[in-house]
């Protein structure tokens, strides 16, 4: 099964892939994860990235497709792989369907996640990130047992730099701008399928297994 998660900053998209790649069981591939593991470790990429995400910009599309194209050559991919924050242009989806058609291969879905735009500086702001585990909380909408102490693993949770209210309206903005046309883009291609962002975590999860089938 090949999958694009496709939504605004706080949308939902790592919170249901999580649960997507372990119910079908295809390997993860997140952009923005991709990145700020480099900058963790210091690599030159992670150094390049970091400017524009601070900011709330996009990385450029030059720093970004070879990346996704090499991991998608790798040898885990052969179920599929659910992609979440790329493509983000129309250049990275064109960039994709390039490499797709040259091996003949397509997606299955690409699913929209809608969320009133009202609620997603909420979201981002109050998200809260396992250091160790990198599991996904939030302070109202998805507490952990323990304030601060990830359920999964006790790791410590922590916030993103870019979750603050600045940097993300500038994010929705973006994606407003440049990422949005994929709606379009892939919705002529017959691949798109929106989901009620809105509803309670669980109940999304539902409607996108009802999609994807059991
Ligand atoms: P990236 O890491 O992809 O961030 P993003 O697109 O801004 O999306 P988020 O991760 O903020 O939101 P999400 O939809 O995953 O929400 P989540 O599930 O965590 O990208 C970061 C940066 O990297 C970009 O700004 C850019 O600079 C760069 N980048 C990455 N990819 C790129 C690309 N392809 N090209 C160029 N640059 C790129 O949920 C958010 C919060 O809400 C959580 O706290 C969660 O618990 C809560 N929540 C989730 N679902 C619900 C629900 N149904 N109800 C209530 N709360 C919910
Ligand atoms: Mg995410
Ligand atoms: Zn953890």
């Amino acid at each position: 099964m090949k999958l694009v998660l496709l939504g605004p900053p706080g949308a939902g998209k790592g919170t249901q892939a999580a649960s997507i790649v372990e119910k079908y069981n295809v390997p993860h591939i997140s952009t923005g994860d991709i990145f700020r593991k480099n900058l963790k470790e210091g690599t030159k990429l992670g150094l390049e990235a970091k400017g524009f995400m601070d900011r709330g910009e996009l990385v450029p599309d030059s720093l970004v497709v070879d990346i996704v194209i090499d991991r998608l050559s790798n040898d885990d991919v052969v179920n599929g792989y659910l992609l979440d924050g790329f493509p983000r242009t129309v250049v990275q989806a064109e960039s994709l369907n390039e490499y797709l058609e040259k091996n003949e291969d397509s997606l299955d879905f690409v699913l929209n996640i809608k969320v009133d735009p009202n609620v997603l500086v909420e979201r981002a702001v109050g998200r809260r990130i396992c250091k160790n585990c990198g599991a996904t909380y939030h302070v109202k909408f998805n507490q952990p047992k323990v304030e601060g102490i990830c359920d999964k693993c006790g790791g410590q949770l922590y916030q993103r730099a870019d979750d603050n209210e600045e940097t993300v309206a500038n994010r929705i903005k973006v994606y407003m701008d440049e990422t949005s046309p994929l709606i379009d883009y892939y919705s002529k291609k017959k691949l798109l399928i929106d989901i009620d962002g809105q509803k309670d975590i669980m109940e999304v999860f539902t409607d996108i297994v009802r999609i994807l089938g059991e």
